[in-house]
């Protein structure tokens, strides 16, 4: 059982906690931001029966344990916030207006094969819109597409692997396009195998440069409501990386409250129909 008292968080530990967490996942926490993070981190404490949040800090800094509780707590810390069909207006410049220019710019390359990369997917919904968009977009006899899908967390790439969602994840399904991709069960649906079959999930935290360069070349990057949470230096280096990953005109697309204003100016600011998004031109 745990004990309702509050443990305490020095000013001097959540400053050591913060910035643990923005070392290793780019999450920035402010100064003002100390209840929330004690609010969150006070199980994790208690289920290791520490007295206080040092002896907690000290166990993720030194524990032989210290990689997977580093994981758990980012895991508490971060938002995993999702649903399907997030944004119709951008994701309709994607299916209507995107992927027709892409097609065309493949066939004028002798290839078939379009990547999408899904940068901070959560528990998969975004990563699946974009498969079922493809499909309803009928292109498929022409091209294949490949999404590939990331996250910092192994808890929603468990999830997303496994494909079941429950009703906050349809908030803004049609009926129409639960009954074609998933597969109605007790408690909720699963996607059906001919969307997950578009779909790779993998591990990757964004700030790692090292490990991007086992990264293919993209054609779209969605990365949206992730660098939202992360400071200035952090989201200039996870969109510099987007920029060396994508293709010559290739496209970044970020969720709607996010923009590259004082970010990055390498990207061409793109005016469609349905949205506005960035592509990256090379003159
Ligand atoms: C709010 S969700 C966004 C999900 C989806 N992109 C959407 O817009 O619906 C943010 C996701 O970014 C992930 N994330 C946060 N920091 C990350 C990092 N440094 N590397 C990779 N993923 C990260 C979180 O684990 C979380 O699942």
């Amino acid at each position: 059982m745990f004990n309702d008292e509050p443990i305490e968080l020095s000013d001097e530990i959540f400053k050591l906690l913060k910035d643990l967490i923005y070392k290793s996942s780019g999450v920035w926490f402010d100064e003002n931001s100390k209840d929330i993070l004690r609010m969150r981190l006070t199980n994790s404490v208690q289920r290791h029966q520490f007295k206080s949040f040092k002896d907690y800090y000290y166990f993720l800094r030194y524990d032989r344990e210290k990689d997977a509780e580093l994981a758990s707590l980012l895991d508490i810390v971060t938002n995993h916030e999702t649903y399907f069909f997030r944004e119709m207006p951008q994701l309709k410049a994607f299916s209507e207006e995107i992927l027709p220019e892409i097609i065309d710019i493949k066939k004028k390359e002798g290839s078939k094969d379009i990547k999408i990369w899904s940068a901070g997917c959560s528990t998969g919904e975004e990563a699946y819109t974009i498969a079922m968009l493809f499909l309803e977009s009928k292109m498929f006899n022409n091209v294949n597409i490949e999404v590939f899908a990331t996250d910092i967390s192994h808890r929603v790439l468990h999830s997303a692997r496994k494909g079941f969602y429950q009703k906050h994840s349809f908030r803004t399904t049609d009926s129409e396009m639960i009954a074609k991709y998933f597969i109605q069960e007790e408690n909720g649906c699963k996607i059906s195998d001919k969307v997950k079959e578009k779909v790779n999930f993998g591990y990757f935290n964004l700030l790692d440069s090292d490990k991007s360069a086992f990264i293919n070349r993209m054609d779209v990057i969605f990365c949206r409501n992730v660098i939202i949470y992360f400071d200035m230096p952090a989201k200039k280096k996870v969109i510099e990386m987007f920029y060396e990953k994508l293709s010559n005109l290739g496209f970044l697309l970020l969720g709607h409250s996010e923009s590259l204003i004082n970010i990055s100016t390498a990207f061409t600011l793109r005016h469609f129909k349905n949205d506005m998004v960035y592509q990256k031109i090379v003159k």
